[in-house]
């Protein structure tokens, strides 16, 4: 597998959340009892990625360096790059040009939740040449990217949400691309409400025959959390799962420690520094299961 990328695109108005984001930015809100940042960085070092690059807007940088640093504590390194305007998702790809260098990157939305087994994004970064998308069954898709496909799995049509969807299978904000994305982002050209648009971008991979889907099975959560009732809705999905089997979802220090980014030794010094609360307790009660 390629080395790959992380990408967290956090900027956005957030006027959907008015009056919450009068003041910081959605992706810092709770969900249940972390910042919603944690669950897509989450995903990322869940998959093995360890150089993310988080993009926000000019306000908000400064607090997401304050709450994640720059990512020593757990093993990954974090940079961080200002979006002036939220001039279209794709943007990502032309503000993290130097990041990408040469590999494949993963770009995941810092609204986005995925909970389950995350063996299609591993398949994904496996099996990716060119673009990949994925592709979860919704009730709603005319909310979202919408994509078509064959048999095979091979791509017939990709929407952004459209009033007649062709399709019940809306696209996550998880995406993976080669290193000419870049590239094919700055040709891109501004649709009617004046952003570039990812759909475009994945048309453009799907002319090219170098767009793959990766299906998301029905035993995976995906959440997205952009209205007060989304937000509350994940917020009771994770505290359901955590409550019922006394673990933590999105836990960096956790996933740092299982997935070998630190040592037991980091992990008990990082732990042993937070302040007295449940999260602690939680750290330091999951030792045994570890050693
Ligand atoms: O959540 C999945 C959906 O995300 C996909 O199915 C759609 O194809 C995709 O366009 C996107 O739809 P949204 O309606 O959620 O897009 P929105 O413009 O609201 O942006 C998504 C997030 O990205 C949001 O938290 C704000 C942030 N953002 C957005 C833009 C356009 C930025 O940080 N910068 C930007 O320039």
């Amino acid at each position: 597998m390629a080395n790959t990328k992380g990408i967290i695109l956090a900027g956005g108005k957030g006027t959907r959340l008015y009056p919450l984001t009068s003041t910081f930015s959605k992706q810092l809100q709770p969900i249940y009892d972390k910042p919603m940042i944690y669950y897509p960085l989450s995903t990322l070092m869940l998959a093995g990625i360890r150089d993310v690059l988080i993009i926000s807007t000019p306000e908000d940088v400064p607090n997401f360096e304050k709450l994640l640093g720059s990512g020593e504590q757990w093993g990954i390194n974090i940079s961080y790059i200002v979006q002036q305007f939220p001039g279209g998702l794709p943007q990502a790809f032309i503000l993290g040009e130097e990041f990408i260098e040469n590999q494949q990157v993963c770009l995941i939305l810092g609204d986005n939740l995925f909970y389950g087994k995350l063996d299609f994004l591993r398949n994904g970064l496996k099996n990716n040449d060119g673009g990949t998308i994925f592709a979860y069954q919704v009730d709603n898709p005319n909310s979202y990217g919408v994509v078509e496909f064959d048999k095979n799995h091979s791509v017939i049509s990709i929407e952004e949400k459209p009033d007649l969807p062709k399709s019940n299978y809306a696209i996550p904000g998880l995406y993976i691309f080669d290193n000419n994305v870049s590239a094919i982002s700055k040709e891109l050209k501004p649709s009617k409400r004046g952003e570039i648009e990812i759909t475009d971008l994945h048309k453009a991979y799907l002319n090219q025959e170098k767009l793959r889907v990766e299906m998301i099975g029905r035993g995976v959560a995906w959440l997205d959390t952009g209205t007060p009732e989304a937000m509350l809705e994940a917020s009771n999905f994770i505290h359901l799962i955590e409550k019922r089997q006394g673990t933590k979802i999105s836990c960096p220090e956790e996933i740092a420690l299982q997935q070998h980014f630190i040592s037991m030794e980091k992990y008990l010094e990082i732990v042993n520094n937070l302040p007295n609360c449940d999260y602690k307790n939680y750290c330091l009660k999951i030792v045994k299961e570890y050693q």
